[in-house]
Order: C-alpha cells, then sequence, then structure tokens
C-alpha cells in the first residue's frame, strides 16, 4: 500500500532547483518547477545516474552522466517513447513537502 513521506520543507529547494533525497530505502529526486515540486525516481533508467543533480531546465532535466532528458513533471524520457522515469505524487500543505511512495 503506497505510503505518504515527508522529504523536505518547501524552503529547502529553491525555484529552478533540485534535490535529493532518500526515503523509505529510495532514492527520491525532487524538483522545483516555478512554484510546483515534481518527484522522480532519482536513480537514471539508463545506467544509473544521480537525476537530482542534472541540469534542470524548466522542467526538463539533463542527466549527469550521459545526457538522458527527462519531463519531471510526467518522467518521460525527452526522445524515447517507450521510456518513462517513474514519478511520484506530491502533496505540498504547511511548507512541507510529501511524497507517496509505493511499498
Ligand atoms: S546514467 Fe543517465 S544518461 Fe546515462
Amino acid at each position: 500500500m503506497p505510503a505518504e513521506h515527508r522529504i523536505a520543507a518547501e524552503t529547502d529547494i529553491p525555484a529552478g532547483e533540485s534535490r535529493e533525497f532518500v526515503v523509505a530505502g529510495r532514492i527520491v529526486a525532487l524538483f522545483h518547477v516555478e512554484g510546483e515540486f515534481h518527484a522522480l525516481d532519482g536513480v537514471c533508467p539508463h545506467a544509473g545516474g544521480p537525476l537530482a543533480n542534472g541540469v534542470l531546465e524548466g522542467c526538463i532535466v539533463t542527466c549527469p552522466w550521459h545526457g538522458w532528458q527527462f519531463d519531471v513533471s510526467s518522467g518521460q524520457h525527452c526522445l524515447s517513447a517507450g521510456i518513462r522515469q517513474t514519478a511520484f505524487p506530491v502533496r505540498v500543505a504547511d511548507g512541507n513537502i510529501y511524497v507517496e511512495l509505493p511499498d
């Protein structure tokens, strides 16, 4: 059953930046895009690069290892329709960011 976890405070991540968190044994990449927060599985599906350390331009993150790009709002790979990184639901309440993770 999915469980919601507090991952950070809103103020921890300036707009246009991202951070990596380890939550319930998972690596989660959290992105702040124009007042909205998005969470993806933080491990790049290509070869395990840290997506949270990539360059974020608008809602597109570029993996720092080999340049794969993903839309952080959906997890969709920018070139390959068949590749979609797992995205996790995000909720913001009272200045805190919560991410829903599967078991
Ligand atoms: S590990 Fe991310 S593009 Fe290769």
